[in-house]
């Protein structure tokens, strides 16, 4: 719900249990009042107060009036060079050269449903479950105004913001930086988490109180990355799972991002997050609009794990979009870490044979299959199928897979070209490339320049057969190198600030394209794992693969990372042989089975190598993951404990809407010898049901499941896992 005080010139944005607002304050600067808990209303702004501060200026307006300072008081969007020397929201360089951008209030608009943007992702809801603000800014000297949209979801307690500026004078503008998101605090005692990495291990939570000064992630590689990612979360110091105020903000966007916190000199906090303003400059010419990437918020009152149910259940049903949203994940078995580029067809038809045998839907052949892909050092860009490995093409592939009773699904790396291929050779000017330099590589490939229309229709024109095989249903699309030597052929000097962004419009214009016309097809995000983990791509891809790491225990690590703002139906997660190929680790089948099932669930590696006793065990698991699917990916998900710390075994559990029914995860560290017993306490059960285990004769309390705990079987060797299928005994 949206209210508009106009005498009072107050916005009220309501969700289910959180209230937003903004006022109108002196000299028509957008004060930020409020974000928390939900409030009967009022005017929040008794909340601010003004001093005169040294140091501090105010603006001309004010005359001798000396308590109004931008440096002091919370606000909605941040202008820059005109008194606040806190972090800015937007930069801009104005035709005679000044930074300074001031923004006044202009106007506003109220709607029913909520905004889109044009040719990029956002949360989706109709009328009636979403609506629409606009608020309007306008620096009165170069008439650049700021729109500022916000979404409000209120069943979902979710508000959406983005970002629109246009140039309303007559000259053009350069702009250095336009963020999606500013969010003022008048506190300081906030922790900050970010969810921080490296390839082959994405999305490690950090957790530190805020410091004077500014902190904060960002990439700077074109893609949100391995690094740093475009969710973070600030909570009350004392914030755990279950209790403490947690602000999570996730900006939907596949490219460089910023997202910075500063705690000021007088205790105030800011979170500013958009595209990384490095390597940006936007020209606007008169008449011209930019538009920022959307930007999502949640608060829970109640810590954590209400924090990220409110995302997951968001993006699972107002952001990943049917019909691929609806689709039941299939169980799939992909070719890679099993044959690498080593295959043919025959190869191929035993590995899915094998896993067809055993209850799989899908084979989904990895990269390898195109050109003279018979290493990472060529072959990227020719989109034709190589006969000598698969005579008779892709279609011939299709149909025998097609007899095993299983779909196909194929690999593509669409952004990348290598040097030793033939659309390299064709068009070296197609790659992105600094004049007079030789660009640098990147496992041996270079970057194709997504910004220009004609590359990507061409990319478009050759996937085309690919993809209208008969039997394909399923697409990976992976991205394997950050972006650097940043320059398009196509763009002039002036212009080259641009490069970066509009290579993200570029990768989100084809995926689009792909998704209007084979909307049969199921798309799977990838870039070396999870290095395009974001918001922005699951609009497009609504699975992600979360890591090139598929070892188990290293698995609970960054599943339980990515967890806290992204839903376990987008995270991609397989089984794969051991001793595992990242880490050497040999960890017992069941337990590559428990920790894969917390995603979309799939195997990788031969099948056909497994023992009988172990065939059994795929058997078992694909069933029971079958039976489970619906609780596995939709259920609430509760991190029992965290793999980060030293405890004897990490858990977790999801559990029904209706609270009758729920799966609790366990994989156990090193063993001990003699070790203590160990009770679990369960969370999200109803406390006045009664439960069974695993259908077992006896019947447990939900009250003292939660409150004192099931006790854990102790089991012999290292990394074992088990789960435990609770259900409401019928009343
Ligand atoms: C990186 C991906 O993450 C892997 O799963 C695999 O698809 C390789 N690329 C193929 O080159």
């Amino acid at each position: 719900m949206i209210l508009h005080d106009e005498q009072a010139k107050l916005f009220t944005l309501h969700t289910r249990n959180t209230t937003y607002q903004m006022k109108v304050g002196q000299y028509g600067v957008l004060l930020h009042t409020y974000y928390g808990p939900r409030l009967r209303g009022g005017d929040l702004a008794y909340l601010i107060q003004y001093a005169d501060r040294g140091f501090s200026p105010a603006p001309p307006e004010a005359g001798d009036g000396r308590t109004f300072s931008l440096d002091t008081v919370p606000q909605e969007y941040s202008a820059s060079g005109v008194g606040d020397f806190r972090q800015p929201s937007i930069r801009a360089e104005l035709a005679d050269g000044s930074q300074v951008v001031d923004l006044r209030y202009a106007g506003c608009e109220l709607r029913h449903g909520k905004y889109a943007l044009d040719g990029m992702p956002a949360f989706y809801a109709g009328e009636g479950a979403a609506d629409t603000l606009v608020i309007e800014l306008e620096d009165p000297v170069s008439q650049l105004r700021v729109e500022l949209l916000y979404g409000v979801l209120e069943e979902y307690d979710l508000i959406t913001r983005a970002v629109r500026v246009v140039n309303g004078g007559s000259c053009s503008v350069r702009l250095l930086q336009v963020s999606s998101l500013c969010l003022d605090f008048q506190r300081a005692d906030l922790d900050l988490i970010m969810f921080d990495g490296r390839h082959t291990m994405e999305r490690c939570p950090s957790r530190a109180p805020l410091r004077p000064g500014v902190q904060g992630a960002g990439s700077v590689r074109g893609m949100s990355s391995h690094q740093h990612n475009p969710f973070v979360v600030l909570c009350e110091p004392g914030a755990g799972e279950d209790n403490g105020g947690c602000w999570g903000a996730m900006l939907l966007y596949s490219g460089g991002f910023q997202a910075e916190v500063e705690r000021d000199q007088f205790d105030n906090s800011r979170l500013v997050m958009g595209i990384q303003p490095r390597q940006f400059c936007w020209t606007l010419e008169p008449g011209e609009a930019f538009t920022a990437p959307e930007a999502a918020m949640v608060y829970a009152h109640n810590g954590l794990t209400a924090m990220s149910r409110q995302l997951h259940r968001a993006i699972r049903e107002r952001l990943i979009r049917p019909p691929q949203g609806g689709m039941r994940h299939p169980v799939l078995i992909n070719s890679w870490e099993a044959a690498y580029y080593d295959f043919d067809t025959e190869k191929l038809v035993e590995l899915a044979r094998a896993s067809a045998e055993l209850g799989v839907d899908l084979f989904v052949l990895d990269d390898g299959w195109f050109g003279r892909r018979d290493s990472d050092r060529r072959g990227l860009g020719d989109w034709w199928v190589n006969e000598e490995k698969l005579p008779g093409g892709l279609e011939a592939l299709a149909e025998r897979i097609g007899e095993l009773g299983m779909e196909l699904g194929i690999w593509i790396e669409p952004e990348m070209v290598s040097e030793d291929s033939q659309l390299y050779r064709d068009h070296p000017d197609w790659v992105l490339a600094a004049p007079g330099r030789a660009p640098t590589r990147g496992r041996s490939q270079l970057v194709l320049d997504f910004s220009r229309k004609e590359v990507r229709d061409h990319i478009y024109e050759s996937l085309r057969p690919v993809l209208s095989c008969p039997g394909l249903t399923y697409v990976k699309w992976d991205m394997n190198r950050s972006l650097t030597d940043v320059w398009s052929a196509a763009l002039p000097p002036q212009r080259q600030g641009e490069v970066l962004h509009r290579y993200v419009l570029g990768v989100y214009e084809l995926l689009e394209r792909l998704r209007r016309d084979y909307s049969h097809i199921l798309i799977e995000g990838c870039a070396g794992g999870g290095g395009r983990f974001d918001g922005g791509m699951l609009y497009y891809t609504p699975q992600i693969w979360c890591s090139d790491n598929t070892d188990a225990m290293d698995r609970l690590r960054i599943q339980y990372g990515t967890s806290f703002g992204y839903p376990a139906c987008a995270v991609g997660a397989h089984v794969s042989a051991v001793p595992n190929e990242q880490t050497g680790r040999s960890v017992p089948l069941e337990t590559r089975g428990v920790a894969a099932m917390s995603g979309t669930f799939g195997y990788e590696m031969d099948l056909g190598r497994c023992t009988e006793e172990e065939k059994e065990i795929v058997r078992r698991q694909i069933r029971a993951f079958r039976e489970r699917r619906e609780l596995l990916q939709t259920g609430d998900y509760y991190r029992l404990t965290s793999p980060f710390e030293a405890g004897p075994y990490t858990a977790w559990q999801q559990v029904s809407a209706d609270r009758r029914q729920a799966l609790v995860s366990v994989v156990t560290g090193a063993v001990r010898a003699n070790a203590p017993f160990a009770l679990l306490r369960l969370k999200g059960l109803d406390p006045d049901l009664d439960y069974r285990v695993n259908g077992g004769e006896e019947l447990y309390p939900g009250d003292a499941l939660m409150a004192a705990g099931y006790p854990l079987p102790s089991l012999p060797g290292d990394y074992q896992a088990f789960q435990l299928h609770l259900e409401a005994e019928r009343g």
